[in-house]
């Protein structure tokens, strides 16, 4: 462990010092992107990252078209998941020594969750290859306006580097790449993203420092707002997401209006 970590670990910080090959089940992520399934029905979604997470395999339940896109997506299953086992332990590991969670917190059932996800992403990428397509931010492969929604959870900000409130130290992903990344995700919708969460890791969590720059250079004819799911995984203070919308699309069926402000 180097010197810099030491100095986080020991002010409670949590470095990960990678993005760990984690995913949510797809519960959480209807949750947290504070959707229904019934104003999908009928869309196509895009869900960058999608890491070893089983909202498209929920949605294929539901009627609902996702992409799913992970630059890991390219190796070989059993790969996948050694990986993300392997990720689960590490973020274990990570977050028990840190202190941005609260101490009522039950890390050992957000884990389990976190294998059952895995188990339905597996199985669902065996029988469904076509919907897991193996890319990166800042580039994806899809022409403009390929998405009636865009969703992107648990990348942007959170790996931001540990200085501007993420959880990485040797971060590649600062202000300048997110300003990348996010106009790639709206260039490939057709009027709607959604981030979550837009939050740092800390305790108590706070909007994170980049949401306001790059909401004062969004594009006309874009908008943003935050939105506030019930979902809750250990933080507390600030936990919002970010919704972005052409004005007048009704890029799902959902309106902007109907997210909780
Ligand atoms: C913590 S997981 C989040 C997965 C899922 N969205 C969720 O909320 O559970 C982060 C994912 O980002 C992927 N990733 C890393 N660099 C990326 C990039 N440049 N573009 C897109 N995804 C990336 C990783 O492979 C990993 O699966």
């Amino acid at each position: 462990m180097g010197d810099r970590q030491n100095q986080n670990q020991r002010a409670g910080a949590m470095d990960l010092a990678k993005v760990v090959f984690f995913g949510r089940t797809g519960e959480e992520a209807l949750q947290f992107f504070d959707l229904e399934w019934e104003a999908l029905k009928g869309r196509r979604l895009l869900d960058c990252p999608g890491g070893p997470g089983a909202f498209t395999a929920l949605a294929r339940r539901h009627g609902v078209e996702v992409i799913a896109v992970d630059p890991l997506y390219g190796l070989p299953p059993e790969e996948l998941e050694r990986q993300a086992l392997a990720d689960i332990g590490l973020h274990n590991e990570r977050a028990s020594g840190a202190d941005h969670l609260r101490p009522d917190f039950d890390l050992d059932l957000y884990h389990r969750g976190k294998r059952g996800a895995l188990a339905s992403f597996l199985s669902d990428r065996r029988a469904h290859p076509e919907s897991y397509l193996a890319a990166s931010l800042p580039e994806l492969p899809f022409s403009d306006g390929s998405f009636d929604l865009v969703l992107s959870a648990h990348l942007l900000f959170g790996y931001s580097p540990l200085q501007d409130g993420g959880l990485y130290a040797n971060s590649p992903f600062d202000l300048a790449w997110h300003r990348r990344a996010l106009a790639e995700l709206r260039r490939v919708s057709r009027g709607e993203v959604r981030l979550y969460p837009v939050h740092t890791v800390s305790r108590p969590a706070r909007l994170h420092p980049y949401v306001e720059a790059l909401l004062a250079e969004l594009p006309a004819p874009w908008s943003g707002r935050l939105f506030h799911p019930s979902y809750d995984q250990g933080f507390e203070g600030e936990t919002p997401g970010l919704l972005l919308r052409r004005p007048g699309s009704t890029a799902h069926g959902v309106s902007a209006e109907g997210a909780r402000p």
